[in-house]
């Protein structure tokens, strides 16, 4: 969620429409990069990251009124902002995300463990990558002899090899190589430091290799010193645990996630068992998260083909000659979302969602108008904000025309009746 300044309005119940307002303002100020800075947000890049201060304002605005153990929940967790926040918070939380990336980046940042278990982490980290570096010193003194690359169960060795190969400089790649190796090591006899030391190579992959960035994919040769990644990995990890430790410093209990459809909430959580929901569903064809985590899938040896058939909203389904099915499908899957958020929600329980409009298939998707069409007489719309985002180049200005292109946080109430 970009923080480009840009005219802030609101509407319905007065309070907390100002609220909603707030949660947008403050990814402007100075107060939003401290809190983007702190605890464990700084650790791994998203893409559609929420602001974490818009985060913090949400989840306060939501779970604020709830009873102490009500359960937030957000079925879009991502990189899991809202669980961070929730931690933050001390509420009670349940993250959802279909991508396995998502899912292991929210569990490390929100990770609840004792500070024994925090040092271990960090002198985990840092003795794998003096091994690492140790390892590199060697292969260079006797001539660096072949990578060896690891084989991921599941994965065709010679398919992960072919699309691996051309995104890392030989050395890089060897000592990417050898780090994964060792964390595979310490899975097989601590599965849950493995996950979050994999969060740390995870954070640094795309930084030491040749693709421009997460949501980019242009080929763009870095220059990475021998040795680096190990060093890299360290620091990255130390940067965790930091966060870990101010988070650490708070009352609360772990978050809870799960890998899963967002659709899906009803088999996790009963009818009416959840007191509120923060979540950034994702915006109708403007990403692609199957395949712009795919350079990560494959090295990391994530299973992904669940989260490529269930993604919703993605780039690729609005692609070639099926646009009008594509905007029906996207329609009908954010329905089926709010309906499963409708029948999860407690009565008289909130949920705020972060959308923003975009232009899918060469049409303007307008995000509000998208959500209202999907409610029934369970959800209320009480309050809403928005944000005037620029309409950047002249499709965006053709499409958008005089409406212009909105990031909008949308309140929705459930009702006590019905
Ligand atoms: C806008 S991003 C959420 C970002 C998150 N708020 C954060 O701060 O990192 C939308 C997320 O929806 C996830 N997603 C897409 N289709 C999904 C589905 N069917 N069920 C659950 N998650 C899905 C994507 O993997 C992505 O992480």
């Amino acid at each position: 969620m970009p923080s480009a300044p840009g005219r802030i309005g609101n509407d319905g119940e007065r309070d907390l429409a100002r609220e909603l307002a707030g949660a947008l303002a403050d990814a402007g100020h100075g107060r939003g990069r401290d809190v983007a800075d702190s605890v464990t947000h700084p650790v791994h890049t998203y893409p559609a990251r929420m602001h974490p201060a818009t985060a913090r304002r949400l989840v306060e605005v939501v779970a604020g009124p709830t009873r102490a153990g009500a359960l937030l929940v957000d079925p879009f967790c991502g990189s899991g902002t809202t669980l961070v926040e929730a931690r933050f918070f001390g509420v009670r939380a349940l993250g959802l995300d279909l991508s396995p990336l998502a899912v292991l980046i929210a569990r490390a940042k929100t990770w609840t463990v004792s500070p024994t278990r925090r040092r271990a982490l960090r002198e985990t980290a840092h003795h794998l990558a003096g091994e690492a570096l140790a390892a590199g010193k060697q292969a260079r003194r006797s001539g660096q002899g072949p990578t060896t690359e690891r084989r991921p169960v599941g994965f065709d060795p010679n398919a992960r090899n072919r699309r691996l190969s051309g995104w890392f400089a030989p050395h890089v790649r060897r000592e990417l190589e050898d780090l994964a190796a060792r964390i595979d090591e310490v899975r097989s006899r601590d599965a849950e430091l493995a996950d979050v030391l994999t969060v740390g190579l995870s954070a640094i992959l795309i930084k030491v290799s040749n693709r421009a960035s997460d949501t980019d994919p242009t080929k763009m040769p870095r220059t990475i010193a021998r040795g680096n990644v190990a060093r890299l990995f360290a620091r990255r990890i130390d940067l965790l645990c930091a966060g870990l430790d101010d988070l650490g410093a708070r009352r609360g209990p772990q978050p809870e996630v799960v890998q899963s459809d967002a659709r899906k909430l009803g088999d996790l959580v009963p009818a009416g068992g959840v007191a509120g929901i923060v979540t950034s569903p994702p915006y109708a064809g403007t990403y692609d998260y199957a395949e712009q985590q795919r350079l990560r899938f494959d090295f990391l040896g994530l299973h992904h083909r669940e989260f490529h058939d269930g993604e919703i909203g993605a780039r690729r389904g609005f692609a070639g000659g099926g646009a009008r099915d594509a905007v029906a499908r996207w329609r009908s899957d954010l329905a089926a979302v709010i309906d499963a958020m409708a029948t999860a929600l407690a009565p008289g329980g909130r949920a705020a969602l972060v959308i923003g409009d975009s232009i899918a298939a060469g049409r303007a998707m307008w995000a509000d108008d998208d959500v209202r069409a999907s409610l029934d007489d369970r959800l209320a719309l009480v309050a809403w904000a928005w944000q005037e985002r620029p309409a950047l180049g002249a499709t965006e200005k053709r499409v958008f025309q005089d409406r212009g292109k909105r990031e909008h946080i949308l309140l929705l109430e459930r009702s006590r009746g019905a």
